[in-house]
């Protein structure tokens, strides 16, 4: 098996739009602002998440932020996002990874490789003590969290909070 994490580029191409139209608007706190925009949009979804990513034009509610796409065997099958650093509002809830595997893909145990794969990333980065967040109801990502070593904080309003040392 063939496992690849890509940093988004403004390059992207259709594999990477048809993926996002399928994940949906997101689910259990994983918001993916890209299912609602057109075709036509693409290109300036994908420079704005790159801007992102490098900390330009950043609005004072928001902290650099950078997408990756996980492929398996050349297919792309989930997304991930990682925060460089935590404001307020994500020391509370949302932390710095989040993650959603597109609906066809799920069950095959690629939940686990994406929070891996990004954890690797997040270390390069210099993030050592990453902050994850998680409904409390939500099985599989709780499952996901506690394999890579996930230690729960606390249950904030029906939330987990978790730490992992990378
Ligand atoms: C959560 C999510 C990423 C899981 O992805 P996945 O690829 O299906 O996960 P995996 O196949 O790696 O499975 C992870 C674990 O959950 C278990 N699992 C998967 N589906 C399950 C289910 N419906 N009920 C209970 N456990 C389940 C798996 O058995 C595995 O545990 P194991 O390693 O002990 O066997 C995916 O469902 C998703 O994208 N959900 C929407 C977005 C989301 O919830 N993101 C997380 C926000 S914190």
């Amino acid at each position: 098996m063939e496992i690849r994490l890509k940093e988004l580029s403004i390059y992207d191409s259709t594999e990477i739009f048809a993926m996002i139209k399928e994940i949906g608007p997101g689910e259990n706190g994983f918001i993916n602002e890209g299912y609602r925009i057109s075709y036509s949009e693409f290109r300036s979804y994908l420079e704005g998440n790159f801007e992102l990513s490098k900390g330009t034009n950043l609005s004072s509610r928001y902290v650099p932020q950078t997408i990756y796409w996980l492929y398996v065997d050349y297919r792309p099958v989930g997304m991930g996002k990682l925060r460089h650093s935590l404001n307020d509002s994500l020391k509370k809830v949302g932390g710095h990874i989040g993650y959603a595997i597109r609906p066809s893909e799920r069950g095959k145990g690629y939940g686990n490789i994406i929070l891996r794969e990004l954890l690797k990333r997040a270390k390069e980065k210099g993030i050592d003590k990453v902050f994850i967040t998680c409904i409390e109801s939500n099985i599989p990502s709780r499952k996901i969290i506690e394999i890579n070593n996930g230690k729960l904080q606390d249950i904030f309003h029906g939330i987990c909070r978790y730490w992992i040392y990378v």
